[in-house]
């Protein structure tokens, strides 16, 4: 692994290609509104900015944004495109990266809180968050329930991705709540295969590290247009409250 982690130069130069189905507007639109509501008229902190998916149109929404970022190559990109020279980014760990001054929302969208392989990294990820938040701030994360009910009893594969030239699969460690999703491609006639390590939570952790930190669940919703959660829902949109004073 490079020290760009695992979305190094090979990966960012696809990164918006391969996961062009989360940059449809149908998509971003519902996060970004959301995020505008939540911002008001302060600033918001995106925990693994990526190449500005959901930065640059919450900027262009007037919401000033600042991203930290493991990956210079990822921060390259975004810097690359219009109006990411405005976004500020602070390259490091967003468990441990500090950013001058404080935040009315932070968010953590597409599963990435997972890119933390342990619970200690998790929890101090809350834990930064909360220290950048101004008081009655919000943390807002995106992921997928983890899919358990899916596997088979003694299974530890699971399929999620089957298409004419891509293929994926979960492969899991339920002793360590760990997954590791691999991604086979053909690219240009030969096999690319990326291989990304995962630490999954359940909705009542992540709300116990948000208690750790000192926040409190003020919503959780199985998606961005406020959608009930419920047994049947397959990730949530959940959102901290650090209190008012
Ligand atoms: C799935 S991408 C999401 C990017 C962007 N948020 C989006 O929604 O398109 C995950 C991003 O988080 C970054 N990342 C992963 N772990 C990180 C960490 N510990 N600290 C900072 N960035 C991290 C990766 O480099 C990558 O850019």
């Amino acid at each position: 692994m490079s020290d760009d982690g695992y979305f190094d130069e090979r990966v960012a130069a696809r990164y918006d290609e391969t996961s062009a189905e989360m940059f449809d507007p149908e998509v971003v639109d519902p996060v970004v509104d959301l995020l505008v509501e939540l911002a008001g008229s302060g600033r918001a902190l995106e925990l693994g900015i990526g190449t500005g998916r959901i930065a640059l149109p919450l900027a262009q929404r007037g919401v000033p944004v600042h991203g930290i970022e493991l990956s210079n190559a990822m921060a390259a990109k975004l810097r690359a495109k219009p109006g990411g020279e405005d976004i500020g980014v602070t390259i490091g760990d967003f468990a441990t990266a500090t950013v001058d001054g404080t935040f009315s929302v932070a968010y953590l969208v597409f599963n990435t809180i997972l890119n933390l392989t342990t619970q200690a990294a998790q929890v101090a990820c809350f834990q930064n968050v909360a220290a950048h938040l101004e008081p009655g701030g919000c943390f807002v994360i995106e992921v997928g329930v983890p899919g358990l009910q899916e596997l088979a009893p003694g299974e530890t594969f699971r399929v999620f991705h089957v298409s004419e030239n891509r293929w994926g699969f979960d492969e899991y460690d339920v002793v360590n709540q760990g997954l590791i999703s691999h991604h086979f491609e053909i690219v240009d006639g030969r096999a690319e295969r990326l291989s990304i390590p995962f630490r999954y939570a359940w909705p009542s952790e992540l709300d116990l590290m948000a208690q750790l930190a000192g926040m409190t669940l003020r919503e959780r919703w199985s998606g961005w247009k406020q959608e009930p959660f419920t047994s049947d829902s397959d990730k949530h949109v959940s959102v901290w409250e650090k209190p008012a004073s």
